[in-house]
């Protein structure tokens, strides 16, 4: 049985004190909420605050990025034992945001993915195709290819540690959700790419998470499909009762 995933990310939103006021509602209403596991992603300067207000709470703080290296003169840059030292537990790696402005090729991904597993961080490490490529029919080859350049590269035990989040950019931000039919094919594909890699164990083991307008109203129907093990939610994260209710589904 996998154990679901239900992620908020938080984009660059908030402040500190609107981090605090997030939690001190949220906490109570996911209090009974162990039917899987909650992580916020708050933007960086608001961490401690994040970590604080969870303390005592089964929910996880996660970071947004990481840099590869442990330390160095890499200005702008925060590293994975930064990230540790503050309290977080995982770390979103190569989210679409990160791929399009900032340029993070599949390459990229591997490191910070080996980097963030170096200081025992859980990576949520994003795939997903452009509208442009779902529509010339390019999805699966833009999935495979982001599997095996992005996370090929790993050793079988680091591969059992990691989080995959499906994320089709066209639905990101856009109020257009895939289907649960859509997302449970890319998720199946996935699943195939990991099994073909590295093993029947390692793919059944692995949890894949559906991400792209994510809400309330329909996380009901996107976890009904066994191959969806999880959410990852930007907009609807961001209020405590939005996200409660998508944590409860
Ligand atoms: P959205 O964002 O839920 O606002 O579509 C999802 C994401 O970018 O992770």
């Amino acid at each position: 049985m996998r154990k679901p995933i239900m992620a908020g990310n938080w984009k660059m939103y908030k402040t500190a004190v609107g981090t605090t006021a997030f939690f001190e509602k949220f906490r109570s209403l996911v209090a009974a909420s162990d039917h899987c596991e909650i992580v916020i992603c708050p933007p960086f300067p608001n961490l401690p605050s994040a970590v604080e207000a969870a303390k005592g709470t089964r929910i996880h703080i996660g970071a947004q990025n990481l840099y590869w290296g442990k330390e160095g003169a890499v200005t702008g840059e925060v590293s994975g034992p930064m990230l540790v030292c503050v309290g977080c537990t995982h770390v979103l790696i190569a989210h679409s945001e990160r791929r399009f402005y900032f340029g993070e090729t599949d390459d990229v991904v591997l490191k910070k993915t080996i980097a963030a597993l170096e200081v025992s961080l859980t990576p949520i490490v994003c795939v997903g195709e452009r509208l442009e490529e779902r529509e010339s029919g390019a999805t699966g080859r833009v999935l495979v290819e982001q599997f095996q350049n992005g996370l090929g590269g790993l050793t079988p035990e680091q591969f059992s540690k990691i989080v995959i989040a499906y994320e089709p950019v066209w639905a990101i931000g856009t109020g257009k959700t895939a289907t649960p039919q859509i997302a449970a094919d890319a998720h199946r594909l996935i699943r195939g790419e990991a099994r073909a890699r590295f093993g029947a164990d390692a793919a059944a083991a692995l949890r894949i998470l559906y991400g792209g307008s994510v809400k309330p109203d329909n996380v009901k129907s996107l976890m009904a499909q066994p191959e969806i093990d999880g959410v990852l939610v930007g907009g609807a994260s961001l209020d405590p009762i939005s996200f409660a209710s998508i944590v409860n589904f």
